[in-house]
């Protein structure tokens, strides 16, 4: 299947097939020098076959994980790209989780003002999420995403057979998104969830429908609002207070996904949907966090992007795929961590 983004200055094609890895050409015209960039973890076999579709591509490969997603990272890329003499029509290729997708996507929006991107994500978060939208940057001083840009990739190539070496902990974390998805904005999404939450794995019958599922959502929402302006919000429900636990354990012990299904959860306030969330997540293995210091967590949630003086954007579910947002006073926070 195969849909497109429409932006207001760019648009970008979405394949979602599987196999579609080993033969790109088939479906668009590579008229230029291919650079790859990829992550020392993703395995060989992926790699190698992408890069023997195309003559004299080169592998940049970075080091695993979010220390990629630095200037040292980006400055070596960028470097690479022009001792190469890569111009502005050759193409940067992400091939791996969103790491990759967001620092090869960076690159990508500043080499030359801005080269030819296509993305291959390889995990499920980045095939269900990072793909689409835009977003792409690199982390200062701690702070994730603090430098970045607005930059589509012309072509995402989502193939369910690139996950099947990808970590069972990191399969369930990327899904999270998926079941985010289904409660703001696909009821539909949400009972597939509910019905075959304990069998999903990569080689599930459903696998592809929640991807896409969850694709379309995003993209009807980017669709709507490019830049965050408004409706582009409702993404983060589960988010306000995920950050805040990222950021309590400093962004290690917990991956991202794991965060957001624990924040869902616990803004949560209709308990029938609460309860749903919490079997959902428990079938999908993801580890619940307790004793978390929730003075610490209201003091993450003042430096949020999403907040304004003592207020900050939340985004509440009282029906399945009917989300909205709601303005709160960030103490008033401390009701949802039961204090
Ligand atoms: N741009 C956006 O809209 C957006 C949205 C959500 C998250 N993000 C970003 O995405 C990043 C997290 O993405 P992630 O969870 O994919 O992390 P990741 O890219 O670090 O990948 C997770 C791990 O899985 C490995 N991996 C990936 N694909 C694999 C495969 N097929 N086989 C074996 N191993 C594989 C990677 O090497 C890595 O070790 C964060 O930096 C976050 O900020 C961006
Ligand atoms: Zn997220």
């Amino acid at each position: 299947m195969e849909f497109t983004v429409k932006l207001t200055d760019a648009q970008s094609r979405v394949i979602i097939q599987k196999g579609c890895h080993t033969h790109l050409k088939d479906y668009m015209d590579f008229n230029g020098r291919v650079m790859v960039v990829s992550d020392d973890n993703i395995p060989d076999s992926l790699k190698e076959a992408v890069l023997s579709q195309f003559d004299g591509a080169i592998l940049a490969e970075v080091p695993q994980g979010e220390k990629a997603k630095s200037f040292e990272v980006y400055g070596d890329l960028l470097a690479n790209l022009l001792e190469n003499g890569f111009s502005r029509k050759d193409f940067i290729i992400a091939l791996g989780g969103g790491v990759v997708g967001d620092l090869a996507g960076f690159v990508a929006s500043t080499y030359k003002r801005g080269c030819r991107f296509v993305s291959i994500p390889t995990s499920t978060l980045a095939q269900i999420d990072s793909s689409i939208g835009g977003k792409v940057a690199i982390n200062m001083n701690g702070i994730k995403n603090c430098v970045g840009n607005f930059y589509h990739p012309e072509a995402v190539f989502v193939d369910t057979d690139t996950l099947k070496t990808l970590e069972k902990r990191h399969f369930y974390n990327g899904l999270v998104e998926a079941l985010k998805a289904g409660c703001i904005r696909d009821a539909e999404l949400f009972s597939l969830f509910k019905a075959h939450a304990e069998e999903l794995d990569v080689n599930s019958p459903y696998l592809e429908e929640i991807i896409t599922r969850s694709l379309l959502m995003k993209r009807d929402v980017v669709q709507q609002d490019e830049k965050e302006q408004n409706l582009r919000k409702i993404l983060n429900f589960g988010h306000t207070i995920g950050h805040a636990i990222e950021s309590l354990y400093n962004l290690k012990d917990y991956y991202h996904g794991e965060c957001v299904a624990n924040g869902m959860i616990m803004i949560e306030e209709n308990e029938e949907i609460k309860k749903d969330l919490a079997d959902i997540l428990e079938k999908m293995r993801i580890p619940f966090v307790t004793d978390l210091d929730t003075d610490k967590c209201i003091e993450f949630m003042k430096n949020d992007k999403k907040a304004s003086g003592s207020t900050i954007d939340i985004v509440k579910v009282d029906c399945i795929g009917q989300a909205y947002i709601e303005k709160t006073d960030i103490e008033e926070m401390r009701k949802y961590f039961g204090s």
